[in-house]
């Protein structure tokens, strides 16, 4: 089954720290390490290594960063005939911070993801147009992203939009087309403007996003399990409680095992188990991509 990720990709420089530096101090830090991410790429890897078929979308820079994302996307056996090459660009980057409870906080400089336009959409139309889901992120121009949600609406693919990171400039009447919405708790308060503190708010800024049109919404909140808010209600999956050393990337986890899951089965409370299952491994380990677990763990841990 065919998944497209029409999105980004990034070099994640991940810094280990034992806290934030001050303004103007300099700060010795314990670890760093650098891998490929970005939350495009990191849904496309995911969703691939939990056995869907691929296509990705995205432009890398004319840096010696490209050569090395566009052969990780191979390695995940992912289709990089629309990863392209933009002239005098940068490859996207992402300076990202994980103290020592696992917490992260990422900067992203998005260089050539900028350049993804429509008409790269129209480019891939041929092999778009066989794909059995469409997903998205905001780490590339928002007039793209609306495109690509007409296009799955025209072509008749689901669409499974991450609205991260959140901006207030997201129209979500151009959104509400998508099949699945899919932000984490500080995502859904940037977007509702609506408090998210604990559970029963969580819901009640997720209804917001329904009450507007929009199908699915699933709320990922880290080790509080994920929220799903439909026409059928309120249900939500608990987290598998893990050791969490670094949490960077795990929402993408969730996001491309769900994909990969729900294509195959067409049931959302089986693909949230599985993507919880997943995600939680992927917290277990350093790094983005460099986390994601095998399916075989992901199975083991979902039959114990
Ligand atoms: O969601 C995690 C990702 O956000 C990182 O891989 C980083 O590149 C940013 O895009």
């Amino acid at each position: 089954m065919r998944i497209a990720v029409i999105g980004s990709n990034m070099v994640d420089l991940t810094s280990y720290i034992t806290r934030m530096p001050v303004l103007g101090e300099t700060l010795e830090a314990p670890d760093f390490s650098m891998g490929c991410g970005g939350k495009g790429a990191n849904q496309a890897v995911a969703a691939a290594q939990y056995g869907a078929d691929v296509l990705m979308l995205t432009k890398v820079g004319d840096d010696f960063f490209a050569d090395n994302t566009i052969a990780n996307f191979k390695k995940h056996g992912i289709d990089t005939r629309y990863v392209q090459k933009v002239p005098g660009v940068s490859s996207g980057v992402a300076p990202i911070f994980v103290d020592q409870s696992g917490q992260n906080s990422i900067l992203i400089i998005k260089g050539a993801n900028n350049d993804l336009r429509p008409a790269d959409i129209d480019a891939a139309e041929p092999d778009l147009k066989s794909c059995k889901m469409i997903i998205l992120q905001l780490e590339i121009p928002l007039e793209t992203v609306y495109y690509a949600i007409d296009f799955g609406k025209k072509h008749d693919i689901p669409v499974l939009l991450n609205p991260a990171p959140a901006t207030t400039e997201l129209d979500l009447a151009k959104v509400c087309q998508c099949d699945f919405f899919m932000p984490n708790e500080t995502e859904l308060a940037i977007l509702t403007g609506m408090p998210v503190s604990n559970e029963k708010e969580i819901e009640a800024a997720a209804k917001s996003l329904s009450a507007r049109g929009l199908k699915h919404v699933i709320v990922t909140m880290g080790s509080h399990g994920s929220l799903l808010v439909d026409e059928d209600g309120t249900r939500r999956v608990e987290a598998y409680h893990v050791e969490a050393v670094d949490t960077s990337g795990a929402g993408d986890a969730f996001i491309g095992c769900f994909a990969c899951c729900y294509i195959e089965q067409r049931d959302i409370i089986a693909a949230m188990r599985a993507a919880s299952a997943f995600a939680a491994l992927s917290v277990t380990k350093r790094g983005t991509q460099k986390s994601y677990p095998e399916k075989e763990a992901v199975l083991k841990l979902l039959n114990a």
